[in-house]
């Protein structure tokens, strides 16, 4: 035969973790007392106990996986504060810190400031607009996705950028059930994400179709189960293990994907990500 076959499918590349240092929050006080997302009903009965196996079982998944986490005390009376994702957003080793929209998590914003600044960090910013840190300021290699349309102050995409000194995307949220960028958009790499189009506006899904043309798009029904609420070292993709399309997608593309199992900190609205902060140093 003169000619061989071209491949149909390009060779997954190998993919490399870097270590990580994470920020988690114990789910000691966790509940759903209140409802300031569709997820929410406080009417239905949740498990603590329950809550803080799965929390544990993921904190040791990255103990695990070699990453280093560090644990942020519980303050009582604030039972979204596993969000720890929420908390702050850190790059560079310079952190800015978290406003929040609704007055029921307004005190966690000071309590993971004065976590940063007990252990050290200098270049702390108490910020003048509202946004809820990593929930809606993803990282994606020297760049920033920003999330606005319920919870993140656009003006806030502003500050971001000036403090840190790179460059912010806005992105526009519709949908909401996906309130927080982290709910409707994954980082893999420092230039591929995986996404739901469906949660973003029209400009926005062009501006992503743009930045990351081969990115992974989520189905409605891997983006129902939290899929896109995921964590990636590089390799390995921790994210809820319901999300069986999107595991499928990264195995193709050479990630491993790890299920993981948070169903009641889903009663919240919150998955893998929201309970995972990470600490950018410089
Ligand atoms: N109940 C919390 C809220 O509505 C959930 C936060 C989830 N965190 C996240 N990073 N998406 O604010």
């Amino acid at each position: 035969m003169p000619f061989t076959e071209p491949a149909t499918t390009l060779p997954a590349p190998s993919r490399v973790a870097t270590r990580r240092r994470l920020l988690m929050c114990r789910p000691q006080h966790y509940d759903v007392t209140y409802s300031i997302n569709p997820w929410m009903h406080p009417e239905h009965r949740t498990d603590t106990a329950l809550a803080l196996r799965q929390w544990e079982r993921l904190r040791d998944l990255y103990l695990d996986l070699g990453h280093l986490v560090e644990e942020i005390d519980p303050v009582g009376g604030l039972p979204d504060m596993v969000f720890a994702a929420n908390g702050a957003t850190v790059v560079d080793g310079k952190v800015y810190g978290a406003r929040f929209r609704h007055a029921q998590r307004t005190a966690e914003g000071p309590a993971y400031l004065d976590w940063f600044e007990r252990r050290g960090y200098r270049e702390v910013l108490w910020p003048e607009f509202i946004n809820e840190g990593e929930g809606d300021i993803l990282t994606v290699g020297r760049r920033l996705l920003a999330g606005t349309g319920f919870r993140t102050d656009p003006r806030s995409h502003a500050e971001a950028q000036e403090f840190f000194g790179l460059p912010v995307t806005s992105l526009t949220l519709v949908d909401p059930e996906f309130y927080h960028l982290d709910t409707a958009l994954a980082v893999l790499s420092d230039d591929e994400v995986m996404y739901y189009p469906a949660a973003f506006s029209e400009g926005s899904r062009s501006v992503l179709r743009t930045l990351f043309p081969r990115a992974i798009l989520a189905t409605a029904e891997d983006a129902a189960v939290f899929g896109l609420n995921a964590f990636s070292d590089g390799r390995h993709v921790l994210l809820p293990e319901a999300a069986t399309g999107l595991r499928a997608q990264l195995s193709a593309r050479g990630f491993e994907p790890i299920g993981v199992d948070l169903s009641e900190l889903l009663k919240a609205g919150g998955s893998v990500k929201c309970c995972t902060l990470e600490l950018r140093d410089r």
